[in-house]
């Protein structure tokens, strides 16, 4: 039986799989579709990892899994992750390699956008280091364990936004010349499908699945940014006057969670590999996502932007 339904407002998972004795890291889970992703996750008996920037959200994010869900304190586990930072991922990664014996499920969710034109510690352009630099550093040092866990499954929340990117500008990744946070967004969104790619390819053969994705269009903490002196006075009036539209038309976290869902559980998925999903079902990316050169190009810069290479 396939594991998820058709409903009048998108698809749902219905699988009733346990994840008894797996353990899942889903990254920027402390609000929005990461917790919903979590909340579902640990009622399907995994111990789940939340990795976050803030504790003390983290910290309140814990306590709503716990009340919904009347889990052990033991199967919601809080850990500092700031994906702006090449030192915290570090840590955050050294810590997991030598605490936990198995990671079964990694799920790259964090993510900013449209957020002020800023950089990350180690000098890139926010969207470009924390949506893309920062994942790809962590997913790479997860992967031995990742690894060892076979069968095993890397979940990469993209988005649909990547169809709005034709081509990554490679002599300027920073955007530093014409900034825009809109193409930046877009851009990292690009990134994280060519990264699937690139990564199904090289984990051809271990039994290690990587799937990206597009949760849908939900309302979230992710537009916050829309409202902030970022963007120009107009717009910002009229996301103010959409607001109302937004919040009835937008999916709930709990919907966009579905597909995070589907990817990280279906049975039928096992040996699926490289593919992107929208409304949990393969669904297709846009043509520059499926450059393959582009995604092994992606990846060399990437090694080398993150010393992993060196
Ligand atoms: N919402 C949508 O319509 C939509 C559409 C397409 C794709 N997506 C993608 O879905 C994913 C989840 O977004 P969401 O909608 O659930 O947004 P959200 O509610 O804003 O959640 C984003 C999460 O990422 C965390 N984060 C941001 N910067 C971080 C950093 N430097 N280190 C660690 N964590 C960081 C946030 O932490 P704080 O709470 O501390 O800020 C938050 O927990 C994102 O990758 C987004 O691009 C969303």
């Amino acid at each position: 039986m396939p594991s998820n339904i058709k409903s009048a407002s998108g698809s749902w998972v219905r699988s009733n799989v346990t994840l008894t004795g797996k353990t899942v890291v889903i990254t920027g889970a402390n609000t929005g579709i990461g917790l919903e992703t979590a909340i579902d996750l640990v009622k399907r008996d995994a111990r789940v990892i939340i990795a976050c920037r803030s504790l003390e959200r983290a910290g309140e994010a814990k306590g709503r899994v716990i009340k919904e869900t009347e889990c052990d304190d033991s199967k919601i586990i809080v850990k500092h992750l700031d994906l702006s930072s090449f030192d915290s991922i570090k840590q955050f990664a050294a810590d997991i390699n030598e605490t936990e014996e198995r990671l079964d499920i990694l799920i790259n969710n964090a993510g900013v956008m449209l957020c002020p034109e800023g950089k990350t510690k180690d000098g890139f352009e926010i969207q470009f280091g924390v949506n893309h630099l920062g994942h790809f550093l962590l997913t790479n040092l997860l992967l031995d364990l990742i690894k060892r866990s076979a069968p095993s499954r890397i979940v990469v929340v993209s988005s649909g936004a990547h169809k709005q990117c034709g081509k990554i500008r490679w002599n300027d990744l920073n955007m530093s010349k014409n900034y825009s946070a809109g193409d930046a967004y877009c851009q990292s969104k690009l990134m994280n499908v060519l990264f699937v790619k690139e990564l199904a390819a090289r984990l051809e053969g271990t039994n290690v699945s990587a799937y990206a994705l597009h949760p849908g269009v939900v309302q979230t903490d992710l537009w916050r940014h829309l409202y902030d002196g970022n963007v120009s006075c107009w717009r910002s009036c009229l996301n103010c006057c959409m607001y109302p539209i937004r919040k009835a038309a937008f999916k709930t976290a709990v919907h966009g969670a579905q597909t995070s869902i589907y990817c990280a559980i279906a049975p039928e998925l096992e040996n699926v590999s490289g593919k992107y999903f929208s409304d949990c079902k393969i669904t297709n990316e846009s043509n520059a996502a499926k450059k393959l050169d582009e995604a092994k190009r992606l990846w060399e810069v990437s090694e080398e932007l993150t010393g992993l290479s060196s």
